[in-house]
């Protein structure tokens, strides 16, 4: 684990509600993981633009380190930009979050050392040392190639549509890009087998999310924390099986962990060891299936209550494509789509936070905050601000033909050396499910259940989103209006 200079001056200054007795931290730490975007917009509204999850602090979400003294939000793009783009004082830690720390207690938790690790496990030189191998796996020549089976798979997910039926669309889109995931990963279409590695990846994800595997860390057969580490576990072996045969093929197939086994760095030869093999390929699809999947079920979401839009940017994919799946060239003469993502994604941000860990003593937004304190910046709250973006609730995709913010004002893919390294990958996939779903069908929103935000790293509508399938009859004014739920919160809807 990245080593901190902790001094002895470790407490938190920085202004936030004041806990209840005894029980006020976890109360408060409850209510961030309930809802993350609701409880620190009142935060905000109260404190300012730093804020402390407990005054005096003494709360741990994130952090894995052994001394915590704090948790603190931000945001707006000076504190955005301070945060990003410090990488030596911001450090980052794996995806397993607290969990990380439990790996020195036994052999079965030994997995817990690779997965989820990745690029979001690795500060400082040895960051930039894998960003740097990584990158080759998705330039541009490499995407273009995962075009095809991005096209491949959504044709296929798309032809067991029922038209006449209710699809549950979180599921679909999660099953999508879990699919373009594994493919584009490791060569594996997880849609041919229910017990394939996507779905122990998918499993994996589901466990590690429950608070109870975070809270009761312990493994006993009756706890989903046992559970997680069996799937771990599972993965692992099956991810060294895989390692091996393409080791044994000579690893030159067009899927990322092949071009990951193949990377060497020219100058310094580094290449890229078999537990950080692991790491990596449980952090790309971690990070690269299920925020995609969000941001689709968000803008079908947006645009089954914007008639005009959708009917607007129908027009433009049938003039463009008339009727075929896109090709990267076809990609770039979509104007309307591009922004209607764009905004999709800043109104209805999937991942709402960067969440690091202070390395050394610093400032920020004139509060000292002591080494290891947790900063997690919302992306959310400065995709709302009114400065910024006028009417911020408002879904406009129109707004993006004259505005030009920086990358420390809009950053759904955050901004900085930590940028997402699959955001080119992402809004190709995007695009192109996109472009053939919306020509072939309408998505009629079902006014069934509340739609609520729920999740902390990736923002997902709490109880699914359920749409009514139709042939694209063009009637976009069915199903407007009606909804009920947190959602209103975020965005205008019709009444
Ligand atoms: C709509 C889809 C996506 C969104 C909104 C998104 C968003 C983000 C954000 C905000 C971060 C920074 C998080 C932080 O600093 O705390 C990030 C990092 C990352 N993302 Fe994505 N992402 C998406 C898709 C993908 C895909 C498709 C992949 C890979 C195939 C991917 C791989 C990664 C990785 C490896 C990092 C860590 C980068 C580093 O620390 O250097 N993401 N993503």
């Amino acid at each position: 684990m990245t080593a901190i200079a902790y001094n002895n001056n470790s407490s938190l200054n920085v202004p936030g509600p004041r806990p209840l007795p005894i029980i006020g931290r976890t109360v408060n730490t409850i209510s961030f993981v309930k809802d993350s975007i609701g409880y620190t917009r009142e935060l905000f509204q109260s404190y300012g633009r730093v804020v402390s999850l407990a005054a005096g602090g003494g709360t741990n979400i994130y952090s894995p380190l052994p001394n915590c003294p704090g948790t603190v939000f931000v945001y707006g793009p000076e504190l955005i930009q301070q945060v990003a783009t410090q990488h030596e004082i911001y450090y980052k830690y794996p995806l397993s979050g607290k969990l990380y720390r439990q790996r020195d207690f036994s052999a079965r938790t030994e997995p817990l050392k690779h997965y989820g690790v990745g690029l979001f496990g690795v500060n400082s030189e040895q960051h930039l040392q894998h960003r740097k191998l990584m990158m080759p796996a998705f330039h541009k020549q490499q995407l273009d190639f995962y075009c095809q089976d991005m096209v491949a798979i959504t044709q296929s997910e798309l032809d067991q549509m029922l038209v006449g039926k209710p699809c549950e669309i979180t599921d679909l889109m999660r099953r999508l890009t879990m699919r373009v995931a594994t493919k584009t990963l490791f060569g594996e279409d997880a849609g041919s087998s229910h017990q394939g590695t996507g779905n122990i990846l998918q499993e994996i994800a589901f466990c590690g999310n429950l608070p109870m595997t975070r809270l009761l860390p312990l493994d006993l057969p009756i706890l989903p924390y046992h559970r997680y580490l069996t799937l771990l576990a599972q993965f692992e072996s099956r991810m060294r099986g895989i390692i091996a045969n393409k080791r044994a093929q000579g690893g030159n197939e067009p899927d990322v962990l092949s071009m990951l086994i193949q990377a060497r760095d020219q100058e310094s030869g580094l290449e890229l060891s078999e537990d950080e093999l692991l790491g990596h390929v449980g952090v790309l699809f971690a990070a690269g299936h299920e925020t995609s999947a969000n941001a689709l079920t968000w803008t079908l979401f947006l645009l089954s209550q914007h008639p005009h839009i959708a009917a607007d940017l129908l027009d433009e994919l049938e003039s463009v494509l008339q009727g075929e799946a896109p090709t990267v060239e076809k990609l770039q003469q979509l104007p309307l789509l591009e922004r209607v993502i764009k905004e999709s994604m800043r109104v209805l941000t999937s991942v709402p936070w960067n969440g690091r860990v202070t390395s050394q003593v610093t400032e920020l937004g004139g509060y000292s905050l002591p080494a290891g304190t947790e900063v997690f910046a919302s992306i959310y709250q400065t995709h709302h601000m009114e400065e910024i973006y006028p009417d911020p609730e408002a879904f406009n995709p129109q707004r993006w033909e004259t505005i030009k913010p920086t990358n420390y004002e809009y950053n759904p893919f955050s901004t900085g050396p930590r940028t997402c390294i699959g955001a080119a990958f992402a809004l190709m996939e995007i695009k192109i499910v996109l472009a053939m779903l919306l020509q072939r069908f309408r998505l009629q929103y079902i006014n069934q259940n509340k739609v609520d935000r729920f999740g902390i790293i990736v923002m997902k509508p709490k109880y699914g989103m359920p749409m009514m399938v139709h042939p694209q009859d063009r009637k976009f004014a069915q199903g407007v209006g009606g909804v009920r739920g947190n959602v209103r919160e975020m965005v205008k809807l019709p009444e």
